[in-house]
């Protein structure tokens, strides 16, 4: 009996050998095929063959706290290379002299897509002369490396603003207008404010309910009154006039900022022009990009972490390598988010999803909770699918979930934020119905068209890469007040009650405005 366990125990324990050298031999193999092909990949990268572009080429003419630039590795025959060679290969050098000669303090990132391109990022702490941009691929340079800027090249907080908006327009490649812009602006012509300025604040000032500030930019100062208990949030609304104002002279404007989520101009009522972050079919506010991806444009390197630059080379894993489920965190800000941990608990093979705080629904921590702790962002994309859902309003996450290598659910919603109509279901994400009850249909056709949530995933961040982009949204901005500009017939003047927003202090000499503060000859 006893030797018959030990004959036993010795099958076992030989097989259990066996298996394991024969796991160790796959194992090897699949390291070496994986170093085989990343070393085919870098062989056949020819540096010379390297697409470059991106607002970060041209730091004399354009002004943002992180400048970047985008690699696209090629081989021979122009082919785009699509697997990562690894950032080895990758080298960029940036240096320049301050105005007493010392070096400039720089700070540089190299972002890796693992696609086959990259981000070269940089941003400068004072203004730099003799700038010298160097990119090289295999200690090769790519195309347009060394580049060499005279100077001044200025930091984001230096003041010196172009004085013709359309020549800054011009140089940041803007387009010249936008569809949503069209439809917000369309029900203003020759708008007289002095007529319904009074009307605005009347309706609007309701403390309790309401916050909202009146600004006013003229002469490229910013003047502003708040009304409502919350106005925390002006902040991002100075901050976004007050960087533009630094970039090139706002034509003179008045407008309604609204700070809260909702939409505030009910399509049943009289139009009034208010400017809203999130728009919605039931109502009339115009769209601006949402504070928080304007903050992350203003200040990616900076105080934000997450931005859309960041976003695109913080992801781990690889497409094939990504776990197939949707991954889902949040607040408890809408009641389909708890009727996704209602589904999720039902079908754990296909979607992992918690609540992160409750606020909302406190009363409903027992069936919900308990609260999950909060996973960083970037891990999100260890998942495949990614479930975009509507909390108060539109999810401000959704431009940073298509940025990332996922695929992206995203629940029908009235709710929309500036960029929302240039994207098409099925080509950029895969809608769900609002009340979720398509979800797991939907997640198990995407595991079976891996094809083709592969390719919308692609498409998604393609998208995002051609227009939410910091010089995007530097762009959409200015192309929004300058038509607002023309459609103003009341003059626009600083009005009483009105406090100044002051740029912030820097020490920055601008060339185009001499020590008295008057603009010199350009
Ligand atoms: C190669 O990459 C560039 C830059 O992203 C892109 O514009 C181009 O369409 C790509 N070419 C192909 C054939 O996909
Ligand atoms: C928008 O600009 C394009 C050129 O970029 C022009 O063809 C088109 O007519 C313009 N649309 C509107 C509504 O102004
Ligand atoms: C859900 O995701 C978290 C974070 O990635 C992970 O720790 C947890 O194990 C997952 N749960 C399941 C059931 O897979
Ligand atoms: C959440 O994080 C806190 C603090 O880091 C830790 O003490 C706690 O154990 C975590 N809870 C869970 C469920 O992981």
């Amino acid at each position: 009996m006893i030797n018959k366990c030990v004959d036993n125990w010795k099958t076992v324990k030989v097989t259990v050998e066996f298996a394991m050298k024969l796991f160790h031999l796959i194992f090897y193999c699949l390291c070496q095929y994986a170093i085989y092909a990343r070393n085919n990949v870098i062989d056949e990268i020819i540096p010379s063959k390297t697409l470059v572009w991106g607002p970060g080429l041209y730091p004399d003419k354009i002004v943002m706290r992180a400048r970047y630039i985008f690699l696209q590795l090629r081989d021979q025959n122009e082919k785009n290379s699509s697997i990562s060679a690894g950032e080895e290969v990758i080298s960029a050098q940036i240096q320049g002299e301050t105005l007493t000669g010392s070096p400039c303090h720089i700070w540089k990132q190299i972002l890796d897509r693992k696609d086959g391109s990259f981000i070269v990022r940089y941003k400068l702490y004072q203004t730099c002369m003799n700038l010298q941009i160097v990119i090289r691929v295999k200690n090769e340079d790519v195309p347009a490396s060394p580049l060499i800027f005279a100077g001044p090249v200025y930091e984001e907080e230096c003041y010196c603003p172009n004085e013709d908006i359309n020549d800054w327009l011009e140089k940041n490649q803007c387009p010249l207008n936008y569809s949503q812009i069209q439809a917000d602006l369309q029900p203003f012509f020759s708008l007289d404010f002095d007529a319904i300025r009074k009307d605005i604040i009347k309706k609007f000032d309701r403390p309790y309910s309401v916050s909202i500030c009146h600004y006013v930019v003229k002469l490229n100062k910013i003047y502003r009154q708040c009304y409502g208990q919350h106005v925390g949030f002006k902040t991002f609304m100075d901050a976004i006039l007050l960087s533009l104002a630094r970039k090139f002279v706002i034509p003179d404007i008045e407008l309604f900022v609204n700070l809260g989520d909702w939409p505030l101009v009910s399509n049943t009522e009289k139009t009034y022009p208010i400017f809203s972050w999130c728009g919605s079919d039931d109502s009339k506010d115009i769209a601006m990009p949402s504070y928080d991806l304007t903050e992350s444009t203003l200040e990616n390197m900076g105080r934000v972490m997450l931005d859309m630059l960041s976003v695109q080379g913080n992801t781990k894993l690889p497409w094939l390598a990504k776990v197939e489920k949707a991954f889902w965190r949040g607040r408890d800000s809408c009641r389909e988010r708890l009727d996704l941990i209602d589904i999720a608990r039902k079908h754990p093979d296909l979607i992992n999803a918690s609540i992160t705080n409750f606020f909302f629904f406190k009363n409903e921590i027992d069936k919900y909770g308990p609260r999950e702790n909060h996973t960083s962002f970037f891990n999100f994309f260890d998942y495949k699918y990614q479930l975009n859902i509507d909390g108060s309003v539109a999810a401000y996450r959704f431009p940073y979930l298509l940025a990332g290598d996922s695929l992206v659910f995203k629940q029908e919603s009235k709710y929309y934020e500036f960029f929302y109509k240039q994207l098409r279901p099925y080509e950029h994400y895969i809608p769900i119905k609002k009340d979720l009850t398509d979800l797991v249909e939907k997640i198990r056709w995407a595991k079976q068209h891996d094809n083709i949530a592969y390719k919308v995933s692609r498409n998604g961040q393609l998208f995002t890469r051609d227009n939410l982009m910091p010089q995007n949204i530097f762009c959409y901005h200015a192309v929004l007040f300058k038509e607002w500009s023309n459609r103003l017939k009341s003059k626009v003047v600083r009005l009483a009650g009105m406090e100044e927003v002051p740029q912030p202090e820097s020490s920055c000499k601008c060339h185009r405005i001499n020590a008295m503060g008057s603009k010199e000859e350009l």
